[in-house]
């Protein structure tokens, strides 16, 4: 990392520690490593993130519902989903200094290192980054938090707090299916807290042992049931407008298209511009072994460019595996399917089952279960494939922050050397949207304006007021906070209603009426 990146990064955490966006968890015992807590500031960004996500996501749209189930849940989930299994990073110990770390992160954790160690023992390239040590050979070591559920510390007790908020989609699915009336395509979102036991939290809030993300599964229906319905599947060469509204004969690959470019859209509303994030789309050799494809959106952080969000084309691994570890079916009931398939003859039907059967098998898979398959699409019948769109709410309130930052050198009214550090906070976003001022606090006119304006704004969004020192050093406060709007109520506004609108940006300040103001703020304000 390089110095300057550090220093603003540093830079950035003591801004969100002073003005209370971000101290560390139980700091008067010490802190602990991997754990956060947003104070009054970051508590309000936190809030108006999700609820962007949550508008953007599931209200905005007329094809997802939402869920919010617990964060523990029946252990065989998490046998099923794999993560039993295999949610393990490879962890490795220094025998010198007993310093536990990632076996995948010791050039990472190298490189950061001020003082740089040598191996203490000869011809060594794999050796302790904190002291040259020799290191332990690495172990795999599961991410899962472990508790007990009930008053027997048992081993059959043992249940785990969730890695991640997307199991208890898949869970529910068939409860969701019956008690709503969505047929597939459609999606169900979770926002909500996951746990993993990071061997070594890093960067800030980055990875955090503690932390929430807001996940959607996607249903779509299985390229073969297109096939069927349609006699055609829409694919990326077929150049599908992803802008306009979805469509019926989109395959796979245009549906994980599609919601890379809807989180594209997402991030931009919020405030982060397409030119500041990568899209980097995963090679085959690097996916998980039952993912099609997954896009992972990059974004430069002051310690590297580092993954944002993930959106994954997962097939039908989940709902199967619940299936299978349950014994419940995960599969649904198409009728538009069932009734395209009955109008196959019985040699259309033949071809169809060959075709896909060598489709399978040309990708490993079994051509005995690709007739099964086939036969249950002809009854309408499938478990359906998931694109997941994934993101974390701390990672991107990270990325906003560090968007957001800026330290201005500027010249006072005397010509002095001056400093404004401003955080540049989208309108949607920012945790205080407008602060209200009166210019005289003992001018009784003036003060009663302004304390009637202030409780009429605050019933529609977070407004400060504020009547303490110089409206110079009002409105450095609330540059700090990224408060897009500051209203100063002065003797022009007990004349004629007119009160000054200063904007945080360009720091222009214009006159204004209430009902202007409400207009301005309401349109950018709006989803
Ligand atoms: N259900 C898929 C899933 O959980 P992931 O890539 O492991 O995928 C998705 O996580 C997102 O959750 C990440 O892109 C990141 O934004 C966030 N995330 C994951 N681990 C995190 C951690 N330790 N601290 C903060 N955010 C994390």
């Amino acid at each position: 990392m390089a110095e300057e990146s550090k220093s603003s990064l540093d830079a950035l955490s003591a801004l969100c520690k002073r003005r209370g966006f971000i101290y560390h968890s139980s700091e008067i015992y010490g802190g602990m490593p991997g754990f956060w807590d947003y104070g009054p500031l970051g508590s309000e960004l936190k809030q108006n993130v999700k609820q962007a996500w949550w508008q953007f996501t599931v209200r905005g749209r007329e094809d997802v519902a939402g869920l919010d189930a617990t964060i523990i849940m029946h252990p065989k989930i998490w046998k099923a989903s794999g993560h039993l299994d295999t949610f393990a990073d490879p962890m490795t110990m220094c025998k010198d200094c007993k310093k536990l770390m990632r076996a995948d992160q010791i050039g990472d954790i190298y490189a950061d290192q001020k003082k740089k160690p040598q191996p203490k023992a000869a011809g060594s390239d794999f050796f302790c980054p904190y002291c040259g040590g020799e290191l332990t050979e690495p172990k795999p070591f599961n991410l899962m938090f472990k508790t007990v559920v009930g008053p027997i510390d048992d081993p059959s007790n043992v249940a785990y707090l969730r890695p991640e908020t997307a199991q208890a989609i898949f869970a529910q699915f068939t409860n969701v299916v019956s008690t709503s009336r969505f047929a597939v395509p459609f999606g169900i979102a979770q926002m909500g807290k996951s746990f993993r036991n990071e061997v070594t939290p890093r960067n800030y809030t980055f990875r955090s042992r503690e932390f929430e993300q807001m996940e959607l599964e996607f249903f779509i229906r299985p390229d073969e049931a297109v096939e069927i319905l349609h006699g055609h599947v829409v694919t990326l060469a077929d150049r599908p407008n992803l802008d306009g509204p979805v469509q019926d004969d989109w395959g796979w690959e245009v549906w994980h298209k599609y919601w890379v470019e809807q989180r594209k859209k997402f991030l931009n509303a919020v405030g982060l511009p397409t030119e500041r994030f990568v899209e980097y789309w995963q090679k085959p050799d690097e996916l998980a072994h039952y993912a099609r494809a997954c896009v992972d959106i990059e974004y430069d952080f002051p310690f590297g460019r580092q993954e944002l969000e993930g959106i994954a084309a997962r097939g039908d691994f989940d709902l199967t595996q619940h299936q299978k570890h349950s014994g419940v079916s995960q599969m649904v009931f198409d009728d538009p399917l069932k009734q395209a398939a009955k109008k196959m003859d019985e040699a259309a039907r033949k071809a169809f089952v060959e075709k896909v059967q060598a489709d399978w098998v040309a990708r490993g898979r079994d051509a005995v279960a690709a007739e099964k398959f086939c036969l249950g699409l002809f009854e309408g019948k499938y478990v359906p494939h998931v694109i997941e769109p994934s993101a974390g709410v701390d990672r991107l309130m990270l990325a906003l922050l560090c968007e957001a930052y800026e330290e201005q050198q500027l010249k006072d009214d005397k010509g002095k050397d001056d400093v404004r550090t401003v955080l540049h906070f989208h309108p949607k976003v920012a945790p205080v949207k407008a602060a209200v001022f009166p210019l005289i606090k003992k001018d009784e006119a003036q003060y009663r304006f302004a304390r009637g304006l202030f409780e009429k704004l605050r019933k529609r969004f977070n407004v400060q007021w504020d009547v303490s020192g110089a409206i110079g050093r009002r409105y450095r406060r609330q540059d700090e906070a990224g408060t897009p709007w500051c209203i100063t109520v002065d003797e022009q506004t007990t004349k004629d209603g007119t009160f000054t609108v200063r904007d945080r940006d360009s720091m222009e300040q214009k006159r204004m009426t209430t009902a202007e103001f409400l207009a301005m703020a309401e349109e950018a304000l709006e989803f």
